[in-house]
């Protein structure tokens, strides 16, 4: 038995391969760098969804189908209503996601990947009491969607930093969220299905619900040198560090490299907070340094959270709503897995070593 499954491989995927010791991530053939930065979400995607699909689109086609496809996602804005408006993003997002009918064609696949994109600006445009903006003809995915939660035109730097974002999200192997997708989709539930178990397991903060979290150990720190301290007294209360640590790699993740780069690029043209990737600089420092002290036996190093964190916030995207963020890019790996599932795989049903009471015998 292994309780976190771990080492435990259930699935034999094309999509991407995580090495842990060196601190790797290739998808479906490419290095992480020679995708984040150089290759768009659209085109990203559709490597993913290649060979899984029926009617995929050719390549010059793809962004355009994902275009109507936001089009038509955004119909769905209509039932955002005070139910939804008081949840938290996510949980709105995905009440919203769940109207979508399951299938496993590639008309679902493409209307489920286009609503996060979709549905998140316009939750949180209704929170600000503005009208949501329906989607743009001819825009890329991460240009539109910014479009959608600001109502400008923003720079292809700006724009930039989001594709950059979530292609690197896009998939990672099996992690908590692409295993539920797959579970589900291993009892032929439908597409839908697998992207709302996706997105439950998701949200966590063991999982992708750690750079919200992160905003307010960076803010709760205020300047550089009292980060040490602050992290002192977070791991002497027994808190984990949001933003370090990880299942598979045992060195810094590949991903944080990739979006603190990111971040670099754009910070002439975003939000970015005075000072904000100093503090966070010397925050990262500081606690690669106590975590290796406080455990010496476990390698404990930055991950994708600690700079998602810094690159959502300078692109205007509230805390809350980060990990809905991460959910845009993170859908095309759920419904290529999930397709790769429904292909390949079989039902997935372990088995559980019963410790409970036996039944009383009679006498
Ligand atoms: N801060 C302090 N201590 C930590 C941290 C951390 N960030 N990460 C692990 N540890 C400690 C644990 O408390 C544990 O101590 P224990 O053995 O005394 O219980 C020990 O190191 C081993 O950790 P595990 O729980 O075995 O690590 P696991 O592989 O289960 O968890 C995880 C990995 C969940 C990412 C963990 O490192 C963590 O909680 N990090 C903080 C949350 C976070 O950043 N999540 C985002 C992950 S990236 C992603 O999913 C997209």
């Amino acid at each position: 038995m292994s309780m976190g499954l771990e080492d435990v491989i259930a699935a034999e995927t094309r999509l991407s391969a995580v090495d842990g010791a060196k601190g790797a991530l290739i998808i479906k053939g490419y290095a992480l760098d020679q995708i984040a930065g150089q290759k768009s979400f659209e085109a990203v995607a559709r490597l993913l969804f290649t060979g899984l699909l029926d009617n995929l689109p050719d390549e010059s086609a793809f962004a355009g189908h994902l275009g109507r496809a936001r089009a038509d996602a955004f119909a769905l804005v209509q039932y955002i209503d005070a139910g939804i408006l008081a949840l938290p993003p996510m949980d709105g997002m995905r009440a919203l996601i769940a109207r979508i009918e399951d299938g496993e064609d590639i008309e679902t696949t493409l209307r489920l990947l286009a609503a996060p994109a979709v549905l998140l600006p316009a939750i949180l445009r209704h929170q600000r009491g503005l009208d949501p903006i329906a989607p743009t003809h001819g825009l890329g995915h991460a240009a539109d969607m910014l479009h959608m939660l600001t109502g400008q035109m923003t720079s292809p730097e700006v724009a930039g930093a989001l594709d950059t974002y979530l292609v690197t999200v896009a998939d990672h192997g099996l992690n908590a969220s692409t295993f539920a997708a797959r579970v589900v989709a291993s009892t032929w539930s439908g597409l839908t299905s697998s992207v709302l178990a996706g997105l439950a397991a998701l949200k966590g903060p063991l999982h992708g619900g750690a750079p919200g979290p992160i905003i307010a150990m960076l803010d709760g720190i205020g300047q550089p040198d009292n980060a040490e301290a602050w992290i002192e007294a977070a791991l002497a209360r027994g808190d984990r560090l949001m933003g370090f640590g990880h299942r598979i790699y045992k060195v810094r993740d590949p991903r944080a490299d990739a979006l603190k780069a990111a971040v670099k690029r754009m910070s002439a043209g975003a939000n970015m907070l005075p000072g904000r990737l100093k503090l966070a600089e010397a925050v990262e420092t500081a606690a690669l340094r106590i975590l290796q002290a406080h455990r010496p036996d476990r390698p404990l190093d930055v991950n994708v959270e600690f700079y998602t964190a810094l690159l959502l916030e300078a692109l205007g995207f509230p805390a809350d709503a980060f990990t809905a963020v991460f959910a845009t890019g993170r859908t095309a790996g759920w419904l290529a897995h999930a397709r790769e599932q429904r292909l390949t795989g079989r039902l997935i049903r372990p088995q559980s070593s019963y410790v409970g009471p036996e039944p009383a015998v009679a006498a």
